[in-house]
């Protein structure tokens, strides 16, 4: 969407994943200042973001939006001016339909250009916007709508559809959104990690600057998964190009999941200006290469290893890379943090561990001038 906005894929934190309905004021401004004293909010996670639950279940009388009494009794607007003044930005959640997918507030079906008004006036700057009830008409025809709205109400608004893939909104969603869900709703599990991967890489060629494949919120740091199992899925979205929306509790977060969630080096692939996401390259039983070019005429390319066993060498050819022959290239691993003292020429080969990955960046060594 031509907004200005998402020239990379957007970073911050959601309340979903950890939190579901059970969601307060409390909650978004201690993890606002838990961004800013982790250390995560320099490294790029601005966006704090509230999901469904934080409205009555009725409007006021003059049809607005009412954020609920009990659990947000301040109002959105002081909490967007907190999270503010923290240098942060606030993120808010809708429904293309009469009701939330929870069902405990309203969509914002029929109400769009008063609730779009609404969020600019709290100063709200990323919007997730839902599908649940919704009448059965097309989301094609609902979510221009709210595109509309957002932009009449003159504040810049990241634009978030979430539509869950099933009208393949990687064909329509960069007209309208910032980036668009390909998948259902992830769960903190192996399987259900892996699968939405798999199903958002198929749209590789839709993602580009202003939108972006959404595979689903980083479910890192919920406990449902082992170390090495969330550095492939840190790894596969940062490569994917995917939002990295945290999913955990902030305010609770261990040194092994800051450790994944604050890698600069991958936060740096996800993030790089050319904006193009990784493909699968090859795939021989459990093991897979993916890869994708990275500004500079780099190279990311991922080596997953999806079985229960350690994996034969697995070899990356510069032809499956899209490297020109005989290049030779410097390797460096994004997660040891190490440069490879060899140069390599027409291929990196490396065992994996199980249900694990390599990740490394290759730079073409340019001969002296
Ligand atoms: C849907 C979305 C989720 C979450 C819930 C909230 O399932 O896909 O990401 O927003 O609704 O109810």
């Amino acid at each position: 969407l031509a907004n200005g906005l998402g020239n990379t894929p957007p970073m911050g934190w959601n309340s979903w994943n950890h939190f579901h309905c059970i969601i307060n004021e409390t909650v978004i401004r201690e993890t606002a200042d838990a961004l800013v004293s982790t250390g995560l909010s320099k490294l790029g996670y601005h966006y704090v973001n509230i999901d469904d639950c934080w409205a009555e279940l009725n409007r006021d009388a003059e049809g607005n939006l009412v954020p609920r009494k009990s659990t947000f009794p301040s109002g959105m607007k002081a909490l967007a001016d907190y999270v503010h003044s923290k240098g942060l930005k606030l993120g808010i959640y809708s429904d293309a339909g009469y009701l939330t997918c929870s069902k405990t507030m309203p969509g914002s079906l029929g109400y769009e250009q008063k609730d779009a008004d609404a969020f600019a006036a709290w100063g709200i700057d990323y919007l997730k916007y839902d599908n649940c009830n919704n009448g059965g008409s097309r989301p094609t025809v609902r979510y221009p709508v709210m595109t509309r709205a957002l932009m009449n109400a003159g504040r810049p608004i990241f634009f978030s559809l979430c539509e869950w893939g099933d009208l393949h909104p990687a064909l329509w969603g960069f007209r309208i959104g910032n980036s668009w869900r390909t998948t259902n709703d992830i769960n903190d599990s192996w399987e259900s990690m892996v699968s939405r991967a798999d199903e958002n890489e198929v749209y590789a060629d839709y993602a580009r600057p202003g939108g972006w494949n959404d595979p689903d919120m980083l479910e890192v740091g919920n406990g449902g998964m082992t170390k090495g199992e969330y550095i492939v899925h840190f790894s596969l979205w940062a490569i994917s190009k995917a939002p990295l929306l945290i999913g955990c509790d902030v305010r609770n977060i261990t040194g092994e999941t800051m450790e994944i969630l604050s890698n600069e080096e991958v936060i740096a692939i996800n993030q790089d200006p050319l904006g193009v996401q990784a493909k699968k390259v090859r795939m021989e039983g459990n093991q897979e290469i993916w890869a994708g070019p990275l500004s500079g005429y780099r190279t990311a390319v991922l080596l997953l290893n999806r079985g229960e066993e350690d994996s034969e060498p697995i070899t990356a050819n510069w032809d499956d890379l899209g490297i020109p022959p005989d290049t030779l290239v410097e390797a460096r691993d994004v997660w040891k943090h190490e440069t490879m003292k060899q140069y390599l020429k027409n291929e990196l080969t490396t065992t994996v561990g199980p249900h694990a990955c390599k990740l490394f960046i290759l730079t073409p060594v340019m001969p002296a001038q």
